[in-house]
């Protein structure tokens, strides 16, 4: 019944709020997914180097996940969080026995799970030092979410217009400058939050030094560092969490995104110290950490884990690099290539745009952010012979952009 493609496009049209800014004659109504392959309700082929904005990191409807989720949904869907459920247990286990944390809140989402972080870095600071240390210092360009504090939180001005009142205590430097940083922290400063690289931003990431600075300088004043791993996380730059790079810990973590392999679910992680400024009925969450979502994050976590999992995917993501910067030199449209891992953007003055459009008509997803970036984030999943298929296409469209 609802398989035709006007139908549905005036269906929507008419029932669903227009947020998204859908290109009507453009977009595409995709009924199934496997791997890095999405099909239309017509079936074609897709090959999807998006991920669902970094949420399908094992590709669609992996089987480890979708056995997972159904046997878990043929036991128990929901209790609420009044009650002890197993999946909830097995995932923060192994996300506590594989980070740097020593608790976890679920949430739903990464809005939510920074809504958590904000919270508890404020209670945290209220219990030590009093009511007026509330201030959260964030990066100018980063995204953290669009509820009221997150959007407040987040470095960019247009997520805010026309929302106000907005909730007070934030304020934004630029990246990797850390003079700026040192400068924006006084007495009232209870927090710094950070992605470590911005990925709404524009796939930007943070400088080792950057991070070592800003932590010393959190330790110095007794200021929890957050970093915001929603999109960095759970393998998308071939470490589980994007701060392995540089070897700085934070205090408190969010997740989301890949972390349920489709289902959502968010976690925000945390040491001991920071944990216990959290009493009952201070957070809560009706379906954070739901049996289903929870039992395919156990799914995620074990298959980012296996043996040479992570290797693969930096393997991989070298060698899609290494091909676009060759392209980025053949081509003066492309004029650099900025990456970690399976994270990454092409650096694509003024044409960002047009090589979405033309990507799209040659079946190929990307991402484009704002006119002159290119985002790729392909699920870790992806074979070599399709990143040389989507090359072949990316390729083509630049050449014929520039004739
Ligand atoms: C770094 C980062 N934080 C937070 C969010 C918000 O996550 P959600 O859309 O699940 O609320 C996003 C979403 O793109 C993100 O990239």
């Amino acid at each position: 019944m609802f398989k035709d493609y006007d139908k549905i496009k005036e269906l929507e049209s008419s029932y669903i709020i227009n947020t998204y800014g859908r290109n009507p004659e453009k977009t595409p109504l995709f009924v199934e997914g496997k791997g890095c392959i999405l099909h239309d309700e017509e079936g074609n082929e897709y090959l999807d180097l998006l991920s669902g904005l970094g949420v399908n990191n094992l590709g669609h409807s992996h089987p480890g996940v979708v056995e997972a989720a159904t046997k878990q949904m043929n036991k128990l869907l929901h209790t609420s969080n009044l009650y002890y459920t197993v999946p909830q247990v097995e995932l923060s286990k192994l996300l506590i026995e594989n980070s740097f944390a020593d608790k976890v809140f679920f949430a739903n989402s990464g809005a939510e799970s920074n809504e958590a972080a904000i919270k508890l870095a404020r209670k945290y600071s209220e219990l030590k030092y009093g009511e007026n240390r509330k201030k959260i210092i964030t990066v100018k360009k980063s995204f953290h979410g669009r509820t009221l504090a997150t959007l407040t939180a987040t470095g960019q001005e247009k997520v805010r217009k026309g929302f106000g009142p907005l909730p007070e205590g934030f304020s934004y430097v630029p990246l990797n400058d850390i003079d700026a940083l040192k400068k924006e922290v006084d007495d009232k400063t209870c927090a710094v939050m950070i992605e470590p690289i911005l990925g709404e931003g524009g796939v930007h990431p943070c400088e080792k030094d950057y991070l070592e600075q800003a932590k010393e300088l959190c330790k110095e004043k007794d200021i929890l560092l957050i970093y915001d791993e929603i999109q960095t996380g759970m393998g998308r730059t071939a470490k589980l969490f994007a701060h392995e790079h540089y070897g700085v810990t934070p205090d408190v973590m969010t997740l989301a995104k890949a972390l349920g392999g489709g289902l959502p679910i968010g976690a925000m992680l945390c040491t001991d110290e920071v944990a216990k400024s959290f009493s009952p009925g201070d957070h809560a969450s009706t379906f954070g950490g739901n049996p289903v979502a929870a039992e395919a994050g156990v799914a995620v976590v074990n298959t980012l884990l296996e043996d040479g999992f992570l290797e693969n995917v930096q393997e991989k993501s070298s060698y899609f690099v290494k091909e676009l910067e060759e392209l980025a030199l053949n081509y003066s449209s492309v004029q650099g290539v900025r990456h970690k891992g399976m994270m990454i953007a092409l650096q694509v003055d003024g044409c960002a745009g047009e090589i979405l459009g033309e990507c799209l008509s040659k079946r190929l997803l990307i991402n484009a952010i704002g006119d002159s970036t290119i985002r790729l984030l392909p699920p870790l999943v992806i074979e070599k012979n399709q990143i040389d298929i989507a090359l072949g296409i990316l390729e083509n469209v630049i050449a014929d952009i520039e004739s």
